[in-house]
């Protein structure tokens, strides 16, 4: 009885110390076929498990013979485990180096929806992100998928349910006193590299360091993981492999596997290992193959692989792009011009090749068909947007008007980037002018006040010159640019509505430029032809005087020009650098100052028409109706009257829209103060 009862005792104790589903195994360089099962191309040459080799688009599985237990009997709490192996990833001469491998758990053995390549032999196009699909893995991938958010082409990731992993880290190693200092380890070089995943308490922690070399204590990844939901009770464990186009050697040398010991790793050899690194002296190894095989290439006799690949590309591409066309873009087929050509014309977006940032994107300098061009690069958030905005565009390219930018065309790359084409504009923007130049660089009287009656024809243009009512909405002196023969032309006209990121303007939504935004604007959110005219007086304003709408430290530039005329002092304000020169009369001055406070009265009723503007600019001439040239004539009284009937406010409470009123009125998130000093010219 006695003996009996102490054994039971002793057997529950054991129990409890070593759960039967605990297991252990190492495997030391003596993997056999009944110790591992495989799949595809997976081989064991030389006791080493070798998943996959120089065969293209190939998956190679290996795993532990049995399903293992995953979860605590009636229970769905995960078992912790420990495992560590050895594994070596080497690239073939003259071949290009990919995809990767992943360690597993997986529900299923065999090879059957698994796809190669980017899929690493671990999922397909299907079951990727799949919550049913109960596979977990820690991929090890030298490819920068961008579908799968990679964050380089050598990283280590988490993939629950998905190659999206959940957190990843550039392969590598902590090392130092205080392991602070970072060290990458190229995955795919043919070194031998010990990893150890280790899982416990919902915390997963992955480590690697060189074959031979001491356990670091800071883990490469280190992440809380509920597996709970995630693993079945039991599922197979191993390794997964694949190659595609590119293709190198995925081995794994040992593995040990414990759910108690979590000093299993310890037990691996890691002297005397085979080495797999190519030979000395060969190219394949410098940084700068593996780096950048397009820069490389030409010195190498892999040269062919790479314009095969880039021949790939393309064709890839090209099939891309025609998919990518949908039905009602035909609709604007006539001005699409294809990605490729694009992106030749500006050598791939490259930074040299931007001459300009706008509010809504960068602008690059290019060359299309033997012509120079500008191309802006707008990103959008929806495919709605997209929609709206090639409705505008489609419009906007019918345009035509020496003082307008010629719109040549449209490129779209995927749903998101939009790309608009304009003619090239030699002379830059109006505002590098008049604000950046010193006196000896700087246009003349005469060459500000044709620029001044250029933009306004534009306007004139934009306004009645067309079947419908065109608004500019952004007039300001960056959007003025000068072509060969320094003719001003108005750029981005209608845009404004896509500004900031190509949020659609509601009408409650203030967008514009501060400083060129006419009060009623900031309030109501709602453009109109006085809105453009407001913008267009306050450009004649800064062209005439020098100076920005809005300058820190100093008044506002309209309140500061109401009260010089109210001391009669008005001709002051002239730019300083145009003092020395004598090509204007004070008349003139006086009366463009007088046409541009008008034109930015904040009484929208005081505003003159775009017409009438146009008319002060060409002056009195024959067969001017009277009523015309009575307004250029009585600008003056025009303006002194107005002053007193709007009882204006000189001050901190003019009428002129603050910064402080911008913010508040302005439900738009983005148009930050960081705007205002960019933007604010
Ligand atoms: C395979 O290796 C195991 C050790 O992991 C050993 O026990 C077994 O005998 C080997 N089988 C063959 C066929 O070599
Ligand atoms: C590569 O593996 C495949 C099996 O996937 C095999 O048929 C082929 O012979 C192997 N090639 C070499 C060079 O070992
Ligand atoms: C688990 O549940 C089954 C029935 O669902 C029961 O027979 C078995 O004894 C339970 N095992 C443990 C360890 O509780
Ligand atoms: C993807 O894999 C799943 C199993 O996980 C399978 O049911 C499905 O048919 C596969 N899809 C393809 C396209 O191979
Ligand atoms: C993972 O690493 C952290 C920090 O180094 C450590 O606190 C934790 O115990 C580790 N967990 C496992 C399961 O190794
Ligand atoms: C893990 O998730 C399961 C449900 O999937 C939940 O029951 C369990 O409490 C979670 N465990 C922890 C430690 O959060
Ligand atoms: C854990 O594994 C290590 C390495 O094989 C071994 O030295 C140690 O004795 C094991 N610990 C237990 C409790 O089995």
């Amino acid at each position: 009885m006695l003996p009996q009862s102490t054994f039971l005792w002793f057997l529950t104790v054991l129990q409890l110390l070593f759960p039967i589903s605990s297991l252990d195994f190492i495997f030391n360089t003596n993997f056999n076929s009944t110790n591992l099962q495989r799949y595809g191309s997976a081989r064991i040459e030389n006791s080493i498990l070798s998943l996959t080799n120089d065969t293209t688009f190939s998956i190679g599985r290996a795993f532990y013979p049995s399903k293992i237990p995953t979860k605590r009997p009636n229970s769905s709490t995960p078992l912790p485990f420990s495992t560590s192996f050895i594994f070596s990833i080497a690239p073939y001469r003259h071949r290009l180096p990919g995809h990767g491998f992943a360690f597993v758990f997986l529900p299923f053995a065999g090879i059957a929806g698994a796809s190669s390549s980017q899929h690493l032999g671990l999922f397909n196009l299907t079951n990727d992100g799949d919550p049913n699909n109960h596979i977990f893995g820690v991929e090890f991938d030298v490819f920068k998928n961008q579908e799968f958010n990679d964050i380089s082409d050598n990283h280590v990731g988490i993939d629950v349910y998905s190659l999206t992993s959940i957190a990843s880290n550039v392969a590598g190693v902590w090392t130092g006193k205080d392991d602070e200092k970072f060290k990458e380890l190229k995955l795919n070089n043919g070194e031998n590299y010990q990893v150890w995943i280790d899982y416990k308490d919902s915390r997963i922690n992955v480590t690697m360091v060189k074959a031979g070399a001491k356990r670091p204590n800071r883990p490469l990844i280190s992440e809380f993981l509920n597996l709970s939901g995630v693993l079945l009770d039991e599922m197979y464990v191993g390794f997964c492999a694949a190659t595609g186009q590119l293709v190198e050697s995925h081995k794994i040398l040992a593995w040990s596997f414990s759910n108690s010991n979590f000093s299993i790793g310890e037990a691996l050899v890691t002297t005397n290992l085979p080495s797999f690194v190519l030979p000395k002296g060969s190219v394949f190894q410098s940084k700068g193959f593996i780096a950048g095989v397009s820069v490389g290439c030409v010195l190498i006799i892999g040269c062919g692989v790479v314009i095969y690949l880039i021949w790939l590309r393309k064709k890839r591409k090209k099939r891309k792009e025609k998919e990518e066309t949908e039905d009602w873009e035909l609709e604007y087929w006539p001005h699409r011009i294809g990605f490729q050509e694009i992106y030749a014309a500006t050598k791939g977006f490259s930074e040299e090749n931007v001459i300009g940032f706008g509010g809504n994107g960068k602008v690059y300098k290019g060359h299309l068909l033997g012509v120079e061009i500008a191309l802006k690069r707008i990103c959008l958030d929806n495919e709605n947007g997209m929609r709206e905005f090639l409705a505008e565009v489609s419009s906007l390219g019918r345009l035509k008007h020496r003082n307008l930018v010629g719109l040549r065309g449209w490129g779209k790359k995927e749903k998101e980037s939009l790309i608009l084409i304009y003619d090239y504009m030699e002379n830059g923007s109006l505002d590098k002018w008049i604000f950046e130049r010193d006196e000896s660089m700087t246009l003349n009287w005469e060459q500000r006040i044709k620029i001044l009656k250029d933009a306004a024809c534009g306007i004139l243009y934009l306004h009645e010159g067309w079947e419908s009512k065109v608004l500019h909405r952004d007039i300001k002196a960056s959007n003025v640019l000068l072509d060969k023969d320094m003719n001003a032309r108005l750029g981005d006209f209608g845009l404004a509505r896509m500004h900031h990121r190509g949020q659609l303007a509601v009408t409650t939504q203030v967008i514009g430029t501060a400083g060129y935004m006419a009060p009623e604007l900031v309030k109501t959110g709602r453009a109109s032809t006085q809105t453009d005219i407001f913008s267009f007086g306050i450009l004649v304003l800064e062209v005439v005087c020098g100076r920005r709408p809005i300058e820190e430290g100093k008044p506002n530039l309209v309140d500061w020009l109401w009260r010089l005329m109210e001391r009669g002092e008005l001709l002051s304000a002239l730019d300083e650098r145009l003092k020395a020169k004598d090509s204007y009369t004070d008349e003139e001055v006086e009366r463009a100052l007088h046409l541009g406070l008008l034109c930015a009265h904040p009484d929208t009723n005081v505003r003159p028409t775009i017409r009438q503007v146009v008319k002060v600019f060409e002056g009195p001439s024959e067969g001017t109706e009277p009523e015309e040239e009575g307004m250029h004539v009585n600008l003056r009284e025009t303006l002194a009257t107005t002053a007193m009937r709007s009882n204006w406010n000189f001050g901190g409470n003019g009428r002129y829209p603050t910064f402080d009123a911008i913010h508040k009125n302005s439900s738009s998130p983005s148009l930050t103060t960081s705007d205002i000093i960019v933007e604010g010219r």
